[in-house]
């Protein structure tokens, strides 16, 4: 079985290369990726050698590089990670989501269908659901709940979603989507909030939490996410979306004072900061469709994952302090030093 994995430089799609390697030996994987800022060829050194691996640097939106590498390849699946995928930086400029989540998609398709049918996974979100009401616990994502999108990242993932299910049901390409809630584990690029609350914890800079950190998302180790997507390819029914979740909903501000305290700082550190824009109340992942049809379960207990998740950055500051050191200086400069400071926790 050869895979093209596409994104496999950013953060679940190393994850998933490392978790494929690992439990199919008869696999082999093709990792293309246009390394952006948030793509890290060192992510993925422990697998460089594997001869069952192989990475070519290349955009998803490159229609005639793509189709060369798929007649050369001739890959059976392709699971397409690759987005941008931060919702403040689509904020500011959306114009690149649009052209990598949605053209990118349809690039990769067409090369899926003129190269033979080729079976296609789209990794989407739970974000393309929108948001929930947060004094309703009783309300969650179905895979029927209505798209209904707040920010230009989520909207774009949802027309690269639509995009996939009309491959399907115009030219029968055999498609799967899944859709994931907030994904947490080694790798993942600091400007998302569980790294950038670890990092800057270590160097004992302020944490700035958005409006007042109640707003709430359903955190999966990045690891249950990779098993849920594994066995969609293998067992998931032709044409459907699945929704992933790890069941574990959370506040903003109790994730940030948890990190606080296990890296034993103090929570004066925490700095309430201008609200994101249109930003969403509440996400809350209903998986059973998953559980019931394909027997999925996620293995990782929240207390265990971030546990080895904080171990995970505190072991390996060679690899951040490489990022935190470019060009994301400039990024976090502008993101965040003319945010309105609302106080701290007292
Ligand atoms: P990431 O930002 O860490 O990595 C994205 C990767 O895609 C990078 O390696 C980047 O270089 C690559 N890429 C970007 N544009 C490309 C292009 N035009 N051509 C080729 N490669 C390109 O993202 P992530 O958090 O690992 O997310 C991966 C996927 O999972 C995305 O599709 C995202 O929407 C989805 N997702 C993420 C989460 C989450 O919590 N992180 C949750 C649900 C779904
Ligand atoms: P993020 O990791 O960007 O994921 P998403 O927006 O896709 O859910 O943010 C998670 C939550 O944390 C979200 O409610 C926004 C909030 N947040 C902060 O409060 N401060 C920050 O500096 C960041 C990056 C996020």
């Amino acid at each position: 079985m050869k895979m093209i994995v596409t994104g496999g430089a950013g953060f679940i799609g190393a994850n998933f290369i490392f978790y494929i390697l690992k439990n199919h030996p008869d696999y082999s994987i093709v990792c293309v990726d246009k390394l952006t800022y948030a793509g890290n060829l060192s992510s993925l050194e422990s697998v460089m050698n594997d001869s069952r691996f192989k990475f070519v640097r290349l955009d998803i939106c490159d229609r005639e590089k793509i189709y060369s590498l798929f007649e050369d390849e001739k890959p059976d699946v392709v699971v397409n990670f690759a987005a941008e995928t931060h919702v403040d930086r689509s904020i500011v400029d959306p114009g690149i989501f649009l052209q990598t989540n949605i053209l990118g998609t349809c690039v990769l398709m067409d090369a899926c269908r003129k190269y033979g049918n080729i079976r296609y996974h789209q990794i989407s979100t739970d974000e393309v659901y929108g948001d929930l009401p947060i004094d309703r616990p009783d309300l969650l994502f179905t895979e029927d709940t209505p798209v209904h999108t707040s920010s230009p990242y989520s909207s774009s993932k949802a027309s690269a979603d639509f995009l996939v299910l009309s491959y399907h049901r115009t030219y029968g390409l055999p498609v799967t989507i899944s859709r994931c809630s907030n994904n947490y584990g080694p790798y993942q690029f600091p400007e998302k909030l569980i790294p950038l609350m670890i990092l800057n914890a270590l160097e004992d800079k302020s944490l700035p939490v958005y409006g007042k950190g109640i707003n709430v998302r359903d955190w999966l180790y990045v690891e249950d996410h990779c098993s849920a997507v594994d066995l969609i390819l293998s067992k998931g029914k032709i044409g459907e979306v699945y929704n992933i979740g790890g069941n574990n909903e959370m506040k903003n501000i109790d994730i940030v004072k948890l990190i606080v305290k296990a890296l034993g700082k103090s929570e004066d550190l925490i700095t309430f900061v201008a609200d994101r824009k249109g930003h969403d109340l509440r996400y809350a992942i209903d998986s059973s469709k998953l559980k019931r049809e394909l027997g999925w379960e996620p293995n990782t207990a929240f207390e265990t994952g971030i546990d080895s998740t904080i171990k995970w950055y505190l072991q390996n500051r060679e690899w951040w302090s490489r990022i935190i050191d470019g060009e994301y200086k400039d990024y976090y400069e502008k993101m965040y030093s003319d945010r309105e400071n609302l106080g701290t926790l007292k």
